[in-house]
């Protein structure tokens, strides 16, 4: 295939949500629709249980299960649709910021009744970085919510994105009898329906139609039109370009355990979702058709057997084609690499493949070789932006419990914190290690992986820290006099940058106001801009 058809064929996206807005199930009914699974409760089946907190050896064999769902790549339509999955557990927050560096745009799923939720002003944080085009889909209609107005209203107020109705719901809850599709004008009528995949869809050119009084009673038809004259009024016309800088939100509504709003949803996201878009580097924009190959490392996920410490690295394509056993440079250790084993996933099934495009997702066995945020080419050296570390929010100290050890722990911590596990803080006196997470699960984990991997017995003890901002400046003076001051809240990252730890945001205030010269990076992205 030439690399502009597969280009223009590819559709790469995550759907994200807070816990619980039903992505899992979205996913799910998506995923149904391409053919690309048969039943429902397959994706299901790898999700991280939310009762399974505790149970940190569950987590980690269901995190190794979803391996085979990490890319969900399936056709409909002419298309080929790779989903990038998220990790719906609040704790694994920072993967999910990850992944979302590696699609082109998201949908994002919302509960009618409880709207904008502290997950998802996060996450639309990190798509608003990036201006990634959103899509989103209010669902669980069939269930008392929010006003549909005042959803739209809290959507642009919280999220900081101006919205455009592309369905509008009629009725909710008991009451709810389907979505008018504003821009294909036409009806349709909500029935419970959880396997199969038929709608009952009436063409309803003009809303004055008497017709739609029959479908949905005098009662709701009256409000529709009232809705949609209120509609026109206040909301402009979807702009597609609009859409794709990442100004403009299309809202759908539906209920996605029922199947329903789910086709007008899909065909949509194919008519004006973008085809793989570039991606800046420290030396230029990579465009997807420029001939060369490049890629970059956004997820590194550990093998679960621990007899065999060989992770998969995650490499989303950016321009070029990739080849199966061709060697490519790895930029950062300046060395030549070749993959036999390649893989790409389609739904539930994995394959080794001899070629993939941009926007696909491939699978890299790894022996230790790749960090995240590691960059792959043809020769070049640069580095792709955009795949920063955000600032933690749980910190504890790692305590050795077997001097011993400490050799294994040392290793041990840094390949986790290579997977992205966590992000480590060295402080002194002591070169005492600060371990910073966004969800206290990951400690667990880590405790878990040291003892069970790498044979180092380690105890956490909590760090009253509130945030870790990188710093930079151009005024020496300035910093050398606030090294002086915050000596004992200052750390090294592993990359040797200076960190400061704040212990609460009053202190992080106060610094900000203090040295106005030194700029408190909330996310490590400047570490590119500054090279
Ligand atoms: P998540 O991945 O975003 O965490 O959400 P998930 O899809 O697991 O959905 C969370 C719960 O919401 C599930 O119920 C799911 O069945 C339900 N749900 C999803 N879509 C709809 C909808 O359109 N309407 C209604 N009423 N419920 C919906 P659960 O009880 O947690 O799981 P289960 O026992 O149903 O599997």
């Amino acid at each position: 295939m030439k690399n502009s058809e597969a280009i223009e064929k590819r559709r790469t996206f995550g759907i994200i949500a807070h816990p619980d807005a039903g992505k899992t199930t979205l996913t799910e009914k998506l995923l149904l629709f391409g053919g690309a699974i048969q039943t429902a409760g397959a994706v299901k089946n790898n999700k991280i249980k939310k009762t399974a907190t505790s149970d940190f050896m569950e987590i980690e064999k269901q995190r190794g299960i979803s391996v085979a769902t990490s890319v969900m790549a399936f056709e409909y339509s002419g298309k080929q649709i790779n989903i990038l999955d998220t990790p719906g557990h609040k704790d694994f927050a920072e993967d999910t910021y990850r992944t979302l560096t590696a699609v082109d745009s998201v949908i994002l799923v919302i509960d009618c009744a409880n709207g904008v939720e502290s997950q998802t002003e996060k996450l639309m944080e990190v798509c608003r970085m990036r201006n990634t085009p959103v899509i989103i889909f209010v669902n669980k209609m069939d269930r008392e919510g929010k006003d549909a107005f005042t959803l739209l209203d809290e959507l642009e107020e919280k999220l900081d994105i101006k919205v455009r109705p592309l369905t509008w719901p009629i009725g909710m809850g008991d009451r709810f009898k389907g979505v008018y599709n504003i821009y294909d004008k036409n009806l349709n009528l909500f029935q419970a329906n959880k396997t199969k995949r038929e709608e009952e869809i009436v063409s309803i050119k003009n809303v004055e139609d008497p017709l739609l009084n029959d479908l949905v009673g005098d009662q709701f038809a009256g409000e529709l039109r009232e809705e949609l004259e209120i509609i026109n009024g206040v909301y402009d016309d979807f702009n597609r370009e609009r859409y794709l800088e990442g100004e403009v939100a299309p809202v759908f509504f539906g209920s996605a355990v029922n199947n329903f709003g789910i086709q007008e949803l899909l065909d949509t996201f194919i008519r004006i979702s973008p085809s793989p878009i570039g991606r800046e580097t420290d030396l230029r924009r990579i465009e997807p058709s420029d001939p060369k190959f490049t890629g970059f490392v956004f997820k590194i996920h550990a093998n679960l057997d621990p007899k065999h410490r060989d992770r998969i690295a995650f490499l989303r394509i950016v321009s070029g084609k990739f080849e199966r056993n061709k060697f490519y440079h790895h930029v950062r250790l300046d060395k030549n690499f070749k993959f036999p084993n390649p893989t790409s996933f389609m739904a539930q099934d994995k394959s080794v493949i001899d070629e993939a495009f941009p926007g696909d997702v491939v699978g890299l066995y790894d022996t230790g070789n790749f960090k995240i945020g590691d960059t792959l080419t043809e020769g070049e050296n640069m580095y792709f932006k955009g795949i920063p570390s955000f600032s933690p929010e749980i910190f504890m100290e790692l305590e050795n419990l077997d001097p011993l050890k400490s050799k294994q722990l040392d290793k041990g911590i840094h390949q986790l914190t290579d997977e992205g596990v966590a992000q480590m803080f060295m402080i002194q006196p002591g070169n005492r290690k600060i371990v910073g997470t966004v969800g206290q699960l990951q400690f667990e984990v880590i405790q878990y992986r040291l003892i069970n991997e790498y044979g180092a017995n380690c105890r956490f003890s909590p760090k009253n820290y509130f945030k870790a901002c990188w710093i930079t400046t151009e005024n020496k003076e300035q910093l050398d006099s606030f090294i002086k001051a915050k000596g004992n809240h200052l750390a090294k990252d592993k990359d040797g940058n200076l960190v400061f730890l704040a212990e609460t945001q009053f202190l992080l205030n106060m610094a900000e106001q203090d040295y106005p010269e030194l700029v408190f990076h909330k996310t490590s992205e400047f570490k590119l801009e500054t090279n």
